[in-house]
């Protein structure tokens, strides 16, 4: 950490200074403090995308970009996907330090005990059409969780807090899994506590009532790694969007969905559906080069799904890491290997093009998630719900870092106007 550096801004056509001052981070660049720059100098800063605009302080992930490192609460996240567990990940997450024994049992017993729906919220899904997409469903339901759960809302009460954070995270897989089973027109299948996070999803997926189902360990091992690279990437646009809607001080549940629905979009996590979609119609290796020449065409909208990132600049961690599952998943399920190969290529061959080099454009880790869920039998429409499951997490530890952050406001963002200048109305008969 390096102290506060003193800043000097020169106006060059007045000729009138004023100072800024930086703020240091335990790691990655300073922040420059502009707070005051509105009220001091009648300034705004303009950023579109926020590329260069730390919106809040926190303690819970780091990433450098260009060296391609990804820490949650300091801990390099390939270290936690070879040794940890996506409960105890959560747990990390969420108080800032590995629990001990007892404190993981009690974690892992507690979001147990709170894996199931309100019957009423079921029968939600009654109303929804049988093709409407699952992202839709889960959106619409988690937002109407307030309406069953507001006695533990009270977002002032550290109790409440926690208690809220246990159960969408308890509750999550539950109605993904009721998502999932509508769309197919199965009964939905209740949660077993006796199972662990992600056996305990493919049994809600998979089990009928009129079969036994055994949970595959190796499925439920590679799900447990993705949601662990999965859990939190700090400031992304979904996680923003939580901040965002939460610093109204509306309920949790109300921000969680806001950011599903922000994480639904095929530029961030609604990526993984759109990778598979895209290896499906390039359909063979021979056509790979006619779909890069698309990709680089500026008159074309055509981009690589799953390659770039806005803050790496490099390999992105946790797309090696997924590779690697990706290889070892398919040969012992059987999978596509044709997509995986297929994808394997295509990252070759875009790595040498100058066009991807120039621009650091990297796989992502939505390049290969899609082909480790496919080949666990989860279909396209799901994909961005395991991301979203995975993602409650982060989202969780966003919110209660954001709700008792002393520097905190309401999000509120300020504009470059360049609309019309004061006009007078005129009426109607008068308009040409
Ligand atoms: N294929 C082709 N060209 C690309 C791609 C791509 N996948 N990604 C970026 N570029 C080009 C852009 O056209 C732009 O070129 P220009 O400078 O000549 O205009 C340049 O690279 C920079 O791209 P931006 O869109 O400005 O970068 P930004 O940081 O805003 O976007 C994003 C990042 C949205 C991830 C982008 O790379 C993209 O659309 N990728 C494909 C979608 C994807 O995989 N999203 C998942 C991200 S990971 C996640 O959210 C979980």
């Amino acid at each position: 950490m390096t102290g506060s550096s003193k800043y000097t801004v020169r106006n060059q056509d007045t000729g009138k200074e004023f100072q800024l001052e930086s703020r240091p981070g335990t790691v990655g660049p300073d922040v420059v403090d502009i707070r005051n720059l509105f009220t001091g100098q009648g300034l705004f800063t303009y950023d579109p995308g926020f590329g260069s605009t730390a919106g809040c302080e926190s303690k819970i992930t780091y990433i450098d970009g260009d060296a391609g490192v990804l820490m949650y609460r300091g801990y390099p996240v390939e270290q936690l996907a070879g040794h940890s567990s996506f409960i105890e990940v959560a747990y990390l997450l969420l108080y800032g330090e590995l629990p001990n024994k007892a404190q993981l049992a009690e974690f892992d017993r507690t979001i147990r005990m709170h894996t199931m729906l309100n019957e009423s919220v079921l029968r939600f899904f009654d109303g929804f059409h049988y093709d409407a997409h699952p992202m839709a469903m889960v959106a619409g339901v988690v937002g109407s969780m307030a309406a069953f759960y507001h006695d533990t809302t009270n977002i002032a009460d550290a109790r409440h807090r926690d208690i809220f954070a246990h159960r969408i995270i308890a509750k999550i897989p539950t109605i993904a899994a009721a998502a999932y089973k509508h769309s197919l027109g199965q009964p939905f299948i209740y949660p077993r506590n006796d199972l662990n996070y992600c056996s305990n999803l493919l049994h809600m997926f998979y089990a009928v009532p009129a079969e036994r189902y055994d949970v595959d360990p190796l499925a439920a091992e590679a799900l447990d790694l993705l949601f662990i690279l999965h859990a939190d990437h700090e400031q992304n646009c979904s996680t923003s969007t939580v901040r965002l809607a939460g610093s109204s001080g509306a309920n949790p549940y109300s921000a969680i969905s806001a950011g599903i629905a922000a994480l639904w979009g095929p530029a961030h996590g609604g990526a993984n559906e759109a990778v598979l979609d895209m290896l499906e119609e390039i359909g063979d290796v021979k056509h790979i080069p006619k779909y890069l020449a698309r990709a680089k065409d500026k008159n074309d909208s055509f981009r690589l799904m799953g390659f770039g990132h806005r803050v790496y600049k490099n390999y992105d961690p946790r797309a090696s890491i997924i590779r690697e599952t990706c290889h070892k998943v398919l040969t012992r399920m059987g999978g596509n290997q044709p997509l995986f190969e297929l994808a394997l290529r295509l990252e070759e061959i875009a790595l040498k093009d100058e066009y991807f080099v120039e621009k650091k454009l990297y796989p992502n880790v939505d390049f290969y998630s899609g082909i480790i869920y496919r080949a666990l039998g989860i279909p396209k429409s799901m994909f961005t719900v395991m991301f979203a499951i995975a993602r409650t997490v982060g989202w969780c530890a966003h919110w209660r870092e954001m709700i008792t952050d002393p520097d905190g406001r309401i999000g509120r963002p300020r504009q470059l106007y360049t609309g019309a200048t004061r006009r007078d109305y005129v009426a109607i008969e008068k308009r040409g």
